[in-house]
């Protein structure tokens, strides 16, 4: 019997043993692919909460005891120890650079940060108070139009790693710019030319910043806070935006195609959105006098879809490891940044009246990554509205990573899940 669980159709009596998959950490997984040619059957998940989709390398949750890794490295000792640059390498290639790698890394970013000059065109089409993420997502996708030949990676035979590395580059030092453009067109402000003499989370609080004659004040105090932020959302296993990628992937579409539908995946309410719900949700509670018990009472109401923002985890049963990050970094940032402490009081008292409510201990719902982000973005003055694209910039190194296994995958096949039918059947049209 060895590795496997034995499934009988109780209808017919028919039995098959399927093989139980063992990863290196992690819950076991069931191989079922003949499920359905042995029993005729298929399984029924909605939205894939026990469901394994792929194997990856790239991280892992363990999501009872609240940990995240990277390539087996604890994301705490990352976010203190690495600069955001060094964690793409990481995702990309396995390892940490050596100091010489990890110059050369930057300087080949810091040769990608410019667009093509027809792609500024791009934002005119936008109306001004566009969200950023509608102008990100789609200037991804034109980016398609620009590096046409990366749709060759599609094809394992034509091109090999030195391709996948210039494709991955591009993305990752292109989207910080394109997002700042989209933000600067949504307030009808010149668009800021990067500048390849800053560093990668520099250069995009410059571009967000800068005065048409170049003037900007940035401390650095601001880009190590953001650049670890950048670190703690750069990857985070199968995600709704993950897999929204890696589904495209599937379908030979070309890698900024993938990229650009994680981007519209992650920008929902329930997924990287959040981050801009939960600023909104700490403000209407201050506004409100702190009356908190009335968004708890409304929490755990069944019949009201209210959903405190930033709270709960399809994975995480416990303390999303990004948000102790976070936490710990506000703390310290106090007193050298303006922190709204009115809202981060509002925030820790949310916390803890939340934590010690039994709704939300039976249902293991602790705060996640985008509960504290938005407090620190927002005394980084980050406008509220370029809070998910942050996460975006964060996340791109994850996605393309995720893309690059999903493509080299030998088992991979396109995504195409089956659906149980509950429509009308054998109807006729009718003669009038
Ligand atoms: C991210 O997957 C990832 O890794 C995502 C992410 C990443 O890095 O890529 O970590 C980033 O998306 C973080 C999550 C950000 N979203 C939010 O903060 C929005 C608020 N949270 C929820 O909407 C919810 O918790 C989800 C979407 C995060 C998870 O949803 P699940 O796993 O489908 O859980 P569920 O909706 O089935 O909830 C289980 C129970 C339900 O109650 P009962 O029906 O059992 O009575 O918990 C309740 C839910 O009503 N619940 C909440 C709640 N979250 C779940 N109740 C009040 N407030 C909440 N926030």
């Amino acid at each position: 019997m060895g590795n496997s669980v034995t499934i009988i159709d109780n209808r017919s009596g028919k039995k098959i043993d399927l093989p139980i998959l063992e990863g290196n950490r992690g819950t076991p997984v069931i191989d079922i692919k003949d499920l359905n040619k042995e029993l005729g059957l298929f399984t029924f998940d909605n939205g894939f909460s026990s469901t394994a989709h792929c194997k990856s390398e790239l991280s892992f949750i363990d999501g009872e005891k609240g940990e995240l890794f990277y390539r087996g490295y604890r994301i705490a000792d990352i976010a203190e120890k690495k600069s955001y640059l060094d964690v793409c390498y990481l995702l990309l290639t396995g390892e940490f650079p050596n100091e010489k790698n990890s110059l050369e890394f930057d300087m080949l970013i810091r040769k990608r940060y410019f667009l093509h000059e027809t792609l500024k065109e791009l934002f005119r089409a936008f109306p001004e108070n566009s969200h950023p993420m509608a102008t990100l997502s789609s200037g991804v996708a034109a980016l398609s139009s620009f590096y046409r030949e990366h749709l060759d990676l599609c094809d394992n035979k034509k091109c090999g790693t030195f391709d996948y590395f210039i494709m991955a580059q591009r993305i990752i030092s292109k989207i910080p710019t394109i997002a700042a453009y989209s933000y600067r067109h949504s307030k009808g402000l010149s668009l800021v030319y990067p500048d390849a003499n800053r560093y990668f989370t520099e250069n995009f609080l410059y571009m967000l910043r800068a005065y048409p004659n170049g003037d900007a004040e940035i401390k650095d105090i601001e880009v190590k806070s953001l650049d670890t932020i950048f670190t703690l959302h750069a990857d985070h296993g199968q995600n709704a935006s993950t897999t929204a990628v890696r589904t495209v992937c599937s379908t030979g579409a070309h890698p900024y195609a993938a990229i650009s539908a994680g981007i519209g995946a992650l920008w929902g309410r329930a997924h990287g959105g959040a981050n801009e719900q939960v600023l909104n949700q700490l403000r209407e509670i201050s506004d409100s006098g702190n009356d908190i018990k009335k968004f708890i009472d409304r929490a755990k109401d069944p019949n009201d879809d209210f959903r405190l923002m930033g709270f709960g985890h399809r994975v995480y049963k416990n303390y999303d490891p990004r948000a102790k990050s976070l936490k710990e970094l506000q703390d310290k940032l106090k007193n050298e940044i303006n922190i709204d402490n009115k809202l981060l009081e509002v925030a820790y008292r949310l916390e803890e009246i939340a934590l010690s409510d039994d709704y939300f201990i039976e249902r293991k719902l602790y705060p996640n990554v985008d509960f504290y982000s938005g407090i620190i973005l927002t005394a980084l003055k980050i406008p509220i509205s370029m809070f998910t694209p942050v996460f975006v910039i964060g996340r791109s190194v994850g996605w393309i990573a995720q893309w690059f296994e999903h493509r080299h995958d030998p088992s991979m096949r396109i995504a195409r899940p089956r659906q149980l039918y509950i429509g009308k059947v054998d109807r006729k049209i009718e003669d009038n």
